[in-house]
């Protein structure tokens, strides 16, 4: 097979490539006729390949990366393959015990497995419940099970009147099943409460306005471009006034942002060389039997790939959309293409700079518009929303936008629950944290960054502050990884910078950028317990690590059922140089989740986030060059 020569080096995997590597990887020698397909993906060039390509160089090779489980043999497998007629592919059993994600269609057949078992079966029978209404919902297990081999745990609701009923609004207390997914067969059936009634699920439903009519005041509001929108879309290649970029999708991240520059006075200056949301972990609160070990790793034990959802023009986005599509594959390694996995579109974003003078009444302003760069995934009950927005002042802000359904358990407790909310007769809903880790490759004009950050302090009293009201900037500079794992402070404005030390402004300081935190919140687990151990990244906010091509996720490559150390932890143990090298800033940040009774049913968005902006990077406000708004609707001058 040959690549595509149209292809670029940073395109993802076309379906016939996906195809073609699975099957090719699957034939490597030494495995087993069950080998399965986790994940196959562009096995992304080295950082100084691509950029060699960029000044005129040979193109990088074009590789796939695929995982592999091979149940027979109880093992992991990695196999690289090169495509456009490279050599052969190449192979690795990982070590005894490591576990690849786990692949959606597993999850498919734990449910199956779980309702053919005599137990579970009988568990239902004690409850009055009909299997065929049971919804089972398979939960990685981290490492409260013995091992060896690879399980999941299935929790259960009740599913009533059609297939688009809430299961969550009735749960069946106190039953989980074990499964090994190497055999797909239970080991296991905990069943604390056999006596519990099902809640009735009354208040459940969110479709159809819920019970009550539809409000009669929404007016229709239409977004027109009649000129079409103001950016272009070549490939993947995204180009939008002065930004542009690339724009991948991956089976593990989803939604993947590389080479983004900003054309300044003609140049392109370089910001940022990858940028993607690495991990996500959800620490669960709730000691209960159905709730305590759920700590799951969205991101490394599921992926988002395949979770992504194909959107719908006026209803997930609105306006002028460019749409492109994700590529993930099956079990057996089939390509399966999710239409329109990714939306682009423009927004107006109210206002972006204004002054009137008040001598002569004269009014100057320029009205913001953002380029938003989304896609939006569904694990299980919950959505979630990858929001990149791009400003005309050349910041970048991400907001991730949690939506869908509150998990929830079953409880038969007379006393409230300190852990959870209760939701109505016998069904509760508990305390959790949403973690994002931002991995964010950072080239600001170039690869030889510095990262430090930057807050406030208040002067003491003394001559130079005769009024005590003296406050400055102080700076830490990060030079080696050991002072780069800082955490939040919004009580003294500290931002994380990365700059260049090679490059300075008109003031004679680094062209920088900065991470603004938004809303963010400390691990309120033990820092000793199993999810900390596994999520040991979860320790700080905020760190920075030199680039190195494999260094990708912040708790390692396969965190399912692995009992911690790998990642960030691992890799910073070196403490090594970040002085003038190519820094990669990794940034933690936690929704926290007390639940509210609004957010039942169905839950309305929440945020969370950061912004990227440019801190000496330019001369000036690089937004001048913005033309007015031409008056038109209601606006008179
Ligand atoms: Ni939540």
């Amino acid at each position: 097979m040959t690549s595509d020569p149209g292809l670029h080096p940073l395109d993802p995997l076309t379906a016939a490539e996906v195809a073609e590597a699975a099957r090719r990887a699957k034939a490597a020698p030494g495995l087993s006729d069950r080998v399965r397909v986790v994940s196959v993906e562009l096995r992304e060039p080295d950082k100084a390949d691509y950029l060699a390509w960029q000044e005129g160089g040979p193109s990088p090779a074009r590789e796939a990366f695929c995982v592999l489980l091979d149940p027979a043999r109880r093992r992991g497998v990695e196999a690289v393959v090169p495509l456009g007629g490279g050599g052969a592919p190449t192979a690795t059993d990982l070590p005894e015990g490591v576990q690849p994600a786990i692949h959606i269609e597993e999850f498919v057949a734990v449910v199956d497995a779980v309702r053919a078992d005599a137990r579970y079966l009988e568990a239902l029978r004690r409850r009055g419940v009909d299997p065929a209404d049971v919804h089972v919902e398979p939960w990685s297990s981290g490492t409260f099970e013995p091992g060896p081999g690879r399980q999941a745990r299935a929790i259960s609701w009740v599913r009533r009147d059609d297939d688009g009923d809430n299961p969550y609004s009735r749960p069946l207390h106190g039953l989980t099943a074990v499964v090994d997914l190497d055999e797909m067969r239970v080991l296991r059936v905990d069943d604390v409460s056999p006596g519990t009634p099902v809640p009735s699920g009354a208040g459940g439903d969110y479709r159809d306005g819920g019970g009550r009519p539809y409000r009669d005041d929404v007016r229709r509001i239409e977004i027109t471009q009649p000129d079409g929108p103001s950016f272009t879309l070549t490939g993947r290649h995204l180009a939008w006034q002065r930004w542009d970029m690339r724009v991948g999708f991956h089976p593990r991240e989803g939604l993947v942002l590389h080479d983004i520059g900003y054309t300044d006075g003609g140049e392109r200056r370089r910001i940022c060389h990858r940028a993607s949301i690495a991990e996500l972990v959800i620490p669960y609160g709730d000691p209960g039997p159905t709730t305590h070990f759920k700590n799951v790793f969205d991101i490394g034990e599921y992926g988002l790939g395949p979770l992504t959802n194909s959107l719908a023009l006026g209803c997930d986005c609105l306006g002028e959309i460019a749409y492109l599509d994700g590529v993930t594959n099956s079990w057996d390694g089939e390509p399966h293409t999710i239409p329109n996995a990714i939306c682009i579109h423009e927004e107006d974003a109210n206002l972006l700079w204004k002054h009137t003078d008040d001598h002569s009444g004269r009014v100057d302003r320029a009205r913001s518009r953002r380029l938003v760069v989304s896609s939006i995934v569904t694990v299980g009950n919950y959505e979630y929303g990858f929001f990149w927005y791009f400003h005309q002042d050349a910041s970048i802000e991400f907001e991730g936008k949690l939506t869908g359904i509150l998990h929830t358990a079953g409880t038969v407790a007379d006393e409230p629950s300190p852990h959870s909310l209760p939701l109505g007769e016998g069904i509760v809903t508990s305390h959790h944290q949403h973690f994002f880790c931002a991995r964010l490759d950072l080239d600001v004009d170039g690869r030889a960054n510095v990262a430090c950050d930057v807050e406030a302090a208040a002067d003491p009293w003394g001559p130079g502050n005769p009024d005590g009201s003296a406050f400055r900037p102080v700076r830490t500079t990060y030079e080696r990884e050991s002072q780069a794992r800082r955490l939040v402070s919004p009580g003294t404005a500290r931002r994380f910078r990365v700059e260049n030390r090679a490059r300075r402004n008109r003031i004679g300081d680094p062209v920088a950028y900065e991470l603004v935190p938004g809303d963010n919140v400390l691990p309120m687990q033990q820092p000793d317990s199993q999810v900390r151990e596994r999520a040991r990244f979860l320790d700080h906010h905020v760190w920075v690590t030199p680039y190195r091509r494999d260094e990708r996720y912040p708790a390692g490559e396969y965190p399912n059922q692995a009992p911690g150390g790998d990642g960030l932890p691992r890799w910073t143990a070196a403490d090594r140089n970040l002085v003038d090298e190519d820094v990669v800033l990794w940034y933690v940040f936690g929704a926290h989740h007390f639940p509210r009774l609004e957010d039942w049913p169905v839950m309305p968005v929440a945020r969370c986030g950061f912004e990227l902006r440019p801190v000496g990077f330019f001369d000036r406000n690089p937004a001048l060059d913005v033309p007015p708004p031409t008056a038109g609707h209601a606006c008179e001058r």
